[in-house]
């Protein structure tokens, strides 16, 4: 969810407002997933690089998560199930802060009944200390570390694989993002900032991940040529 402080910036408020304005609009893209019948909304919050940003931001930050994690009325009415990935909270590198897990733990066991689309929320995640813990639990377990045991030990791997990955705000990178996941997917890039993801940006890139359907098996066990 990138660009909320471009999008501030461009208005002449401070980055805080457009963090808000993107917590919000989260809100919006989650009502448009679901009437469009998505099964798996999975959004980049906040990674393990994000730590480094100035102190007042990242609190700001972390109080949106507190703040989206507790939409837990509108949720449960949606029928949303809140799901989160990232660094486990009892690993000695993880970050989050205690009022956030709670926060976390609280979304979940209050949406867990809920059967419609699940809302995965990525905070203090990245894709390489994910799948480093994913080798590591290889190891204590003495399993080879083939691509299925591998991705068996990813944060959550019930989720399936990603059928198309968004980015916003002009930036064609894919920073750290279900690096493992995201094998075969396509890539929706676009200018807007993530306050300004609209509905149609969210109907261009279903149609893109209806023309490029991945085959999720195709990467699990490749054939040997
Ligand atoms: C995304 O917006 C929010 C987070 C990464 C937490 P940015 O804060 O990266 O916005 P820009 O890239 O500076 O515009
Ligand atoms: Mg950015």
């Amino acid at each position: 969810m990138d660009g909320n402080g471009r999008w501030a910036q461009r208005r002449g408020l401070p980055r805080t407002a457009g963090h808000t304005a993107g917590e919000e609009n989260l809100a919006a893209v989650v009502r448009a997933s679901v009437a469009r019948n998505i099964d798996y909304l999975t959004v980049f919050g906040f990674s393990t690089e994000n730590w480094i940003r100035p102190r007042g931001e990242v609190r700001h930050i972390l109080g949106l998560h507190k703040k989206l994690f507790g939409r837990i009325t509108e949720l449960n009415e949606l029928n949303v199930k809140v799901q989160w990935v990232g660094r486990p909270f009892d690993d000695p590198t993880a970050r989050t802060p205690r009022y956030v897990q709670r926060a976390i733990r609280k979304a979940i066991s209050d949406t867990a009944g809920n059967t419609g689309m699940t809302m995965t929320v990525a905070f203090d995640y990245g894709s390489r200390t994910e799948i480093a813990h994913a080798a590591r639990r290889l190891i204590s377990a003495r399993q080879e570390p083939s691509v299925l045991n591998m991705s068996n030990q990813m944060y959550l791997s019930d989720m399936p694989e990603v059928d198309v990955l968004v980015r916003t705000s002009g930036e064609t990178r894919i920073s750290n993002f279900l690096l493992w996941q995201a094998v075969g997917a396509p890539s929706y890039f676009t200018d807007n900032t993530w306050p300004e993801f609209s509905a149609e940006d969210l109907d261009l890139a279903l149609q893109l991940a209806q023309q490029f359907k991945t085959h999720e098996t195709a990467y699990l066990a490749p054939r040997p040529n």
